[in-house]
């Protein structure tokens, strides 16, 4: 038996014996008492004390009965750790980018430059075809980390390494049909109609992010 279904046993026995030990303080006094008033109460408590224990009966049962089942509905441990990846970023180099994968997508974590960062914040909302803040798609200005698919039909966009062709707005740049990304990831020209999508990710310590 597992603990928390061991756990989950004994309260329930615990529940059953306080109320048990309630009602039979309750009845007790109503046994004290010697008219019929009294007996009418007598036969009440005892209805309701097999009632309240016929339930409580009822429920340990159904709850030692459906725990397992509950139990399995959660994802297991080794399910649970497949959802994430934990990436070593103390060796990338301001301007550098390394793709790593997460839940079978390519992620795309770069280190931005002071000349990166500033041009993600100076571009103008209102030239954006998909209007977001450079500050609410990063956690720590200097990195920025994308799902690396471009949005249009799902390709996966160069701009990863020093040589690659990184497009007009000097982010990324789709080949199959011409997506042009700022460095905040934002798409700034082509058919691709969203920014690529930033995954949910934490910092562990200034060395380790957490993606997932
Ligand atoms: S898939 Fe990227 S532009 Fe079409």
């Amino acid at each position: 038996m597992t603990t928390p279904y061991l756990v989950l046993t004994v309260t329930l026995i615990f529940i059953f014996l306080f109320i048990y030990m309630v009602s039979t303080v309750v009845w007790g006094k109503v046994v004290s008492a010697n008219d019929k008033k009294a007996e009418l109460n007598k036969e009440e408590t005892r209805r309701d004390f097999l009632h309240v224990s016929t339930i409580t009966i009822g429920a340990i049962g159904s709850a030692t009965f459906m725990w397992p089942f509950i139990k399995s509905m959660n994802p297991a441990e080794d399910t649970l750790a497949l959802g994430t990846t934990e990436v070593d970023i103390s060796n990338i180099d301001e301007g550098q980018s390394i793709t790593v994968t997460w839940r079978g997508k390519p992620v795309f974590i770069r280190k931005r430059s002071k000349e990166d960062i500033a041009e993600a914040k100076n571009a103008k909302l209102s030239n954006l075809p998909d209007p977001e803040k450079d500050s609410d798609r990063v956690k720590k200005e200097d990195w920025l980390i994308l799902v690396g698919v471009c949005t249009h039909l799902g390709c996966v966009p160069s701009g990863q390494k020093v040589s690659d062709k990184k497009g007009d707005f000097n982010g990324w740049y789709c080949p199959c049909h011409g997506s042009h990304y700022d460095t905040s990831g934002r798409i700034r020209k082509g058919p691709a109609p969203d920014n690529m999508e930033v995954p949910p990710y934490k910092f562990l310590n200034d060395n380790t992010v957490l993606i997932g």
